[in-house]
């Protein structure tokens, strides 16, 4: 697994302008004199010799310069493009501060404005016209050993839609995340657009858009084109991890049942969701002093996430020894037409968590429709889940009829970006009278409520897939088993401080990230030595591999091949 850490000098034939244009040998005023010299970059660069650390505070003076924060994206895309062990190192030195920038919620609207904004491509786009040629399309990756993918066909992006070309803001962003929270070197990762159309009329009808100008390929078509895009990642990239990102819940379900045995893959909007929010219920746990046996779930939105969730939290009871019967109610699940219960016209991916005649009556519940209100009246839940992609759906009497019956309610108003959350954590907490332990999807700044203040954790799933992927690439497992998630889910949870649980967050801080993608690594690396699914590696070596393999964002020298 040595090699999936970075180099630690960089030979190459190429000199001169070259390997300052190159992204990935780019040191700018980095160069040494002795360098410059060797690689025929003499006199090419001002005379000044500057440290990474200079570098970085100067792309800040840039960074923080500009007005707005989709003009912050276009800038760090280019230092992304430009320079990439700076990109990264900014990066990492300030995560809370640009990770809202390189993920959600500014991606979402820099995928909206893709064709736009666009600079410079950056990983590999299939369309449906490449069908009978993705192994030879996939060879013509940067760089030769990739091991980590993320893909989209870009049909639900984050809660905006179907944005085309665009989506592929979003394997772009994820793989920084990698990059920056788990340590895995760039050179490994590659984003994958499949551009198989688009429905969005916005995209169709705008002339400088700068995708597959048809409607989405479906039906078996489709299927055939994920099957060719499957067997090529096989043949060309046996060894790497593929991570399903931003299908539409329609695709994203058969798609992950279908592939999970037969590719090293996983859905991170279904089973990364499903361990982060899981996680934040686990360390609500560690406030009310509850067990996982106690918790009633509502969820609003029967889509991938809360779906994911439901999967994740009943994979949890059962672990714990809880009865068919006591799981199936300890979850209920509205969508858009109400309660989801036997005769709800429901997708396929729900059918498990639709309410049964038994949990109705157990309720005191009609089996026929409710309100919300009227359902947490009867269910008391002790978590209110909504990934919707639709404001408002938490109102104020919903809340408050739920904090009559729990001491400290758990709100997660997942949807992103920020606008479309279910509700405002400041409205959160004043309906809890500042009893709710408030998590969301976006990131928001904390609130003040009656002298007291409330940190707002963010259940992001980067606090689950950067540790996940590296624990993965690490032991060498050839599937991610669903107890990984929930492993990944209860290392997550130990990792909020004291403090912080008693400041309301249920989420450790961005800027304890890589420590927490260290720790999920190892425990995954662990319990894969010991399942007998990957690599052993003894105990006491665990820590000290993981660490080896993960990248700090520094400059090594180059030096002249001979
Ligand atoms: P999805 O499209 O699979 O599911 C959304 C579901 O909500 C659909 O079944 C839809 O019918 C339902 N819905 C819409 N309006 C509703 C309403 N007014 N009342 C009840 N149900 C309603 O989408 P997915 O993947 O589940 O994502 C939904 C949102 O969650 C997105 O905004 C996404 O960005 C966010 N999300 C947040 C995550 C996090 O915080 N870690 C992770 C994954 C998704």
């Amino acid at each position: 697994m040595e090699d999936l850490a970075g180099p630690e000098v960089i030979e190459t034939k190429k000199g001169g302008v070259w390997l300052l244009k190159n992204p990935n040998t780019n040191k700018g005023l980095a160069f040494s004199y002795e360098e410059r010299e060797q690689l025929g970059l003499g006199c090419m660069l001002p005379h000044r010799l500057c440290t990474i650390e200079e570098q970085v505070a100067l792309e800040l003076e840039h960074l923080r310069a500009k007005p707005t924060d989709l003009e912050k994206y276009i800038g760090l895309a280019s230092l992304q493009d430009r320079n990439e062990v700076l990109f990264y190192r900014v990066l990492v030195e300030n995560m809370e501060e640009f990770m809202p920038i390189v993920y959600t919620p500014t991606v979402g609207l820099a995928c909206q404005q893709y064709s736009h904004i666009f600079r410079t491509a950056r990983g590999i786009w299939l369309t449906p016209d490449d069908a009978d040629r993705i192994p030879q399309i996939l060879r013509n990756r940067p760089l030769p050993d990739i091991r980590l993918i993320v893909v989209t066909d870009n049909e639900r992006i984050l809660g905006v839609g179907d944005q085309g070309c665009g989506g592929m803001g979003i394997p772009i962003g994820k793989l920084a995340l990698y990059v920056a929270g788990a340590g895995i070197h760039p050179s490994k990762c590659l984003p994958i657009s499949l551009d198989v159309g688009t429905d969005n009329p916005r995209l169709l009808e705008d002339p400088l858009y700068l995708g597959y100008r048809k409607r989405r390929l479906r039906g078996q078509e489709y299927d055939d084109f994920i099957e060719a895009f499957v067997q090529g990642v096989l043949k060309v990239f046996p060894r790497a991890l593929l991570q399903w990102e931003d299908f539409h819940n329609k695709q994203a379900f058969r798609i992950l049942d279908r592939y999970r045995k037969q590719i090293l893959c996983f859905n991170d909007d279904i089973q990364g969701t499903g361990a982060v929010a899981l996680a934040g219920i686990f360390a609500s746990q560690r406030v009310t002093g509850t067990s996982i046996a106690d918790q009633r779930v509502l969820y609003i939105g029967a889509g991938e996430a809360c779906t994911g969730i439901a999967r994740r939290v009943a994979a949890a009871m059962r672990s714990e020894g809880a009865s068919k019967k006591a799981i199936q109610r300890a979850q209920l699940m509205f969508d858009i037409h109400g309660l989801v219960r036997r005769n709800y016209n429901m997708e396929p991916h729900c059918v498990q968590f639709a309410a049964t005649p038994d949990t109705l009556s157990h309720y005191g519940l009609p089996d026929a429709d409710a309100t919300p209100e009227q359902v947490i009246t009867a269910f008391k839940p002790t978590v209110l889940v909504g990934a919707t992609a639709c404001p408002g759906v938490f109102r104020q009497s919903m809340i408050e009829e739920m904090t009559r019956h729990v001491d400290r309610p758990v709100i997660m108003p997942l949807s992103n970006p920020t606008g479309k959350a279910e509700c405002s954590p400041s409205e959160a907490i004043a309906w809890t009278a500042g009893r709710g332990l408030v998590a969301t999807g976006s990131p928001f700044p904390p609130v003040d409520y009656q002298g007291r203040r409330h940190v707002i954790g963010q259940a992001n799933n980067v606090f689950i897939f950067p540790g996940l992927g590296l624990g993965a690439l690490v032991s060498g497992v050839r599937e991610i088993g669903d107890e990984m998630f929930t492993l990944a889910a209860r290392t997550l949870a130990d990792s909020v401080t004291a403090d912080r649980l008693e400041s309301g967050a249920l989420y450790p801080p961005q800027s304890e990230l890589r420590e927490v993608s260290r720790r999920i690594a190892c425990a995954i690396v662990k319990h894969a030595g010991e399942t007998h699914v990957g690599r052993h590696i003894p105990p006491y070596e665990i820590e000290a591999t993981v660490r080896r393999v993960m990248w700090y964002p520094d400059y090594v020298p180059i030096v002249r091949k001979r």
